[in-house]
């Protein structure tokens, strides 16, 4: 078991919220998730429950992906194009990672997990979610 130690849980203030209803909420859900990760990174949890947590975030960051997408193209949002890098690239490291978790005999770096997840919440959510927001309301 990895000896690395989870980081402070993430408290949920209204600076996180963007103002629109259904991806706050979203953004919620998927935060709750991610202190979820850190509780059973602290308690050294089986690979198995961790694994599951991983894979649930996984699948939340891929659906709340798309409805942000398909939220900005129904709206036109002229930086639709770099907002959409911006998810892909997060998702690719953070797939990557989780390819590397699975692969046998290789001791998984948490922190690389928390480090991805994290700056998807602080630069990501406060910065270009927030962005998108102001210029589509
Ligand atoms: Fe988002
Ligand atoms: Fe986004």
């Amino acid at each position: 078991m990895s000896d690395v130690a989870a980081k402070d849980s993430i408290i949920w203030t209204d600076d996180f919220l963007i103002g629109i209803a259904e991806l706050d909420y979203e953004h919620r859900m998927l935060i709750k998730d991610i202190n979820l990760l850190h509780q059973e990174l602290s308690r050294h949890d089986s690979q198995d429950k961790i694994k599951d947590t991983l894979g649930d975030i996984h699948a939340r960051m891929q659906a709340h992906f798309a409805l942000e997408e398909h939220f900005m193209l129904e709206n036109n949002y002229p930086h639709y194009i770099e907002h959409k890098t911006e998810h892909n690239d997060l998702l690719d490291e953070y797939t990557g990672f989780l390819v590397h978790f699975e692969s046998e005999g290789d001791t998984p770096s948490y922190l690389q997990a928390e480090e991805i997840l994290n700056r998807w919440i602080v630069d990501h959510i406060v910065t270009s979610d927030k962005k998108m927001s102001r210029t589509i309301r």
